[in-house]
């Protein structure tokens, strides 16, 4: 296992499949590994506002025997200017293991510099890999193999989508996406997807035409037009975003078969209609009880006890 999880391309090829195959197996047996970090605790460290990813890995850590503790900009010293590097070498020395979830991206790769134990992304500007984790595991809990797969994506190419990208990559499902123009993927990242894809066979295609996406996707996903920290563009972003709803008719242009995937929270009305995002294609709330499985399982192996 990587030392930390920044990003879905620290892990190796092989080492996403074992995680998700872990976590498919604590979805069957819950109380399974439910001493294996007595002991251990994990600092949980938000900028931003979280329900899934702090309940999940505070019951995920409670499960296996751990403790989690519920850290914040507003109370650690480190809102009062205490430097990333100072604030992640004290708490290596209390805690086991470290999640952040911050704006800036640099400040997650800054504290995993310094700390002395394993960081976890808990969603930066850039990058969601925990919540990219717990999207495959629902596609493979819907399909089974997930090589050869297609997951579509509607929208914004912002954290959510660069970590989707880069997982299907890493995992050998194709991966399409139509976002508006000037709301595309980073290069970087699609360089990235693209070059993991060459290794595994994974297509990356982009665009900016929701129904030409969707063809032949057996998981359709969209997030939200405007994240976090970027509540001032919600007018401009609700009018350039005009014609990337997923609704009834787009997913009627994916595989018969197809579910619908939102990493929550949503708005209805905006970037899913409630007959999908409510309908019998979502698979959205088996999604987020994902995310404690799959976080399970990281955890488990970044103290390598599973
Ligand atoms: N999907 C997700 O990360 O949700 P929260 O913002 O509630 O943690
Ligand atoms: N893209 C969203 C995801 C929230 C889980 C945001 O960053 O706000």
């Amino acid at each position: 296992m990587p030392e930390h999880l920044i990003s879905i391309a620290d892990l190796a090829e092989g080492q996403l499949e074992s995680i998700l195959a872990l976590a498919l197996q604590l979805e069957s047996t819950p109380h399974a590994h439910r001493d294996a970090l007595s002991g251990k605790s994990i600092g949980l460290y938000f900028e931003k506002s979280s329900t899934r990813t702090r309940v999940s890995f505070e019951v995920g850590m409670a499960q296996l025997g751990g403790q989690p503790i519920f850290l914040s900009n507003r109370d650690l010293q480190i809102g009062r200017g205490e430097t990333i590097a100072d604030t992640a070498r004290v708490l290596s020395r209390y805690v086991d293991l470290l999640m952040l979830r911050t704006f800036e991206h640099r400040a997650v790769v800054e504290m995993a510099e310094h700390a002395t134990v394993p960081v976890i992304n808990g969603l930066t500007d850039e990058l969601h890999p925990c919540q990219a984790l717990a999207d495959l595991m629902t596609v493979h809990q819907e399909f089974g193999e997930l090589r050869g797969r297609k997951v579509a994506y509607i929208g914004d190419g912002n954290n959510v989508a660069h970590s989707l990208m880069i997982a299907c990559a890493r995992a050998g499902v194709d991966f399409s996406i139509a976002s508006p123009p000037g709301y595309e993927v980073a290069d970087k990242y699609l360089d990235l997807a693209r070059g993991l894809g060459a290794d595994t066979g994974a297509g990356i295609e982009t665009g900016a035409d929701p129904h030409a996406a969707v063809g032949g996707a057996d998981a359709v996903y969209s997030d939200v037009w405007t994240s976090m920290g970027q509540e001032k563009e919600q007018e401009q972003r609700l009018a350039d975003f005009d014609g990337y709803t997923v609704d009834d008719d787009l997913m009627s242009r994916a595989k018969g078969h197809a579910i619908y995937l939102h990493c929550l929270p949503c708005h209805r009305g905006e970037e899913v209609t409630a007959s999908v995002v409510d309908g019998p294609r979502s698979r959205v709330f088996d999604q987020a009880e994902n995310r404690m499985h799959t976080q399970k399982a990281l955890m488990l192996r970044l103290l390598d006890r599973a």
